[in-house]
């Protein structure tokens, strides 16, 4: 069976899907969507990153803008993922986008969702989110994306801890097989930083006597790019005297350079400082945590798209730090190569079963 391993993150949804190379990145923002008159008629295309989602679920109808297209257009306020909400059905808009982009309905044959929950709402929510996840039967349409109504039903729904998705992307290759044996049998711990929007979450494995997770070094802290964020908007009130207008935040954001009010207003320095300050801050709370544990770390990968944030300061405490591959797909990437190791298993025992027959 083909597995969808999808991310929700607070900050940007990913996906990927066995036996293809597309990858879904959206920003995690829904808005409603408006008769795209103007930006359709007058101008003929559409923006790449433009989504707008159809989804008949329940005997009712909706239309959504979604990513970038929703921050530019919608009017209502853009509903975001927090806290508690990855089981609210806007969120699910968001898993039905993915899914329709990435994986064409029944036709294509069977498929099986692994998705992730924060660490904090796991034990709570994962057993209620895999069963609104294998209710879920809805009918969705792309336009420009698409062709027509792609239907969204999952075979198989798995939740796993997020994190531990990265976790397992950073160790094991895309065949489930170890990437590198001598990391695995170091006899040291084996940790892996991700770090995100709200969140950076770490997981850590002991190598010896065996290759598993250690429950105590493995937790999640509420320090990611959003911090950074709110930093640069202090920022720009301070220098600009106004808000930093909605549309332009992430530009300022990343940038720290915005033409504004007739001039430019520049933050390059606090930029720098603040991502600085941040990675020490993010470093400095899990070094605190491992204690003395600290010196028995052999390996550190790091994901999330703000790895390279903590690449730094990590360097400065840990030897035989490396920054894994595409990190920001590190967590949808490991829903697939677990998913895909679960799928395996299920067939050699099902064969198993026909051979005793
Ligand atoms: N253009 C950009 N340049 C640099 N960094 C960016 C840019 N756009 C976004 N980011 C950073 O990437 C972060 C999102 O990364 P990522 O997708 O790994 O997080 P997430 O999985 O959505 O969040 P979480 O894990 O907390 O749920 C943003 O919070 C921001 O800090
Ligand atoms: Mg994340």
């Amino acid at each position: 069976m083909a597995v969808l391993g999808i991310d929700l993150g607070y900050g940007f949804t990913k996906g990927v899907v066995t036996g293809s190379e597309e990858k879904f990145l959206c920003q995690s923002l829904i808005g409603s969507s408006l008769e795209r008159v103007l930006s359709g008629g007058l101008f003929g295309t559409n923006h790449p990153d433009d989504i707008q989602v159809d989804i008949e679920r329940g005997g009712t109808s909706d239309s959504y803008f979604i990513g970038e297209l929703a921050r530019r257009e919608s009017t209502d306020v853009t509903y975001t993922m927090d806290e508690n909400k990855i089981d609210h059905p806007l969120t699910q808009v968001l898993l039905c986008a993915a899914s329709a982009v990435l994986w064409p309905g029944k036709d294509a044959g069977p498929v099986h969702l692994v998705t992730g929950l924060p660490m904090s709402h796991y034990k709570t929510q994962k057993a209620k989110l895999e069963e609104n996840l294998r209710k879920l039967d809805a009918k969705v349409r792309i336009p420009g994306k698409n062709t027509g109504w792609v239907p969204v039903k999952f075979d198989r729904v798995t939740v796993f801890m997020q994190g531990y998705g990265a976790a397992y992307a950073a160790v094991l290759d895309e065949n489930g097989k170890p990437r590198d044996k001598e990391v695995l049998q170091s006899g040291g711990l084996v940790v892996v930083i991700e770090s995100g929007h709200k969140t950076t979450d770490v997981v850590t494995f002991e190598t010896k006597p065996k290759f598993r997770p250690v429950d105590h070094l493995s937790f999640s802290l509420n320090l990611g790019g959003d911090n950074l964020a709110q930093t640069m908007l202090r920022v720009f009130q301070e220098k600009a005297g106004a808000q930093c207008p909605a549309s332009v935040q992430d530009q300022w954001t990343y940038e720290g350079q915005l033409w504004y009010d007739g001039k430019e207003v520049n933050a390059k320095r606090e930029l720098d400082q603040a991502r600085e300050r941040l990675g020490q801050t993010i470093m400095d709370r899990i070094r605190a945590r491992f204690g003395d544990n600290a010196g028995r770390v052999s390996t550190v990968f790091l994901a999330g798209r703000n790895a390279p944030l903590v690449e730094q300061p990590c360097k400065s405490t840990w030897n035989n730090v490396r920054v894994v591959d595409n990190p920001q797909f590190a967590n949808a990437e490991g829903y697939r190569i677990v998913g895909e190791m679960l799928e395996r298993k299920a067939t050699a025992r099902s064969q198993d079963k026909i051979r005793i027959a």
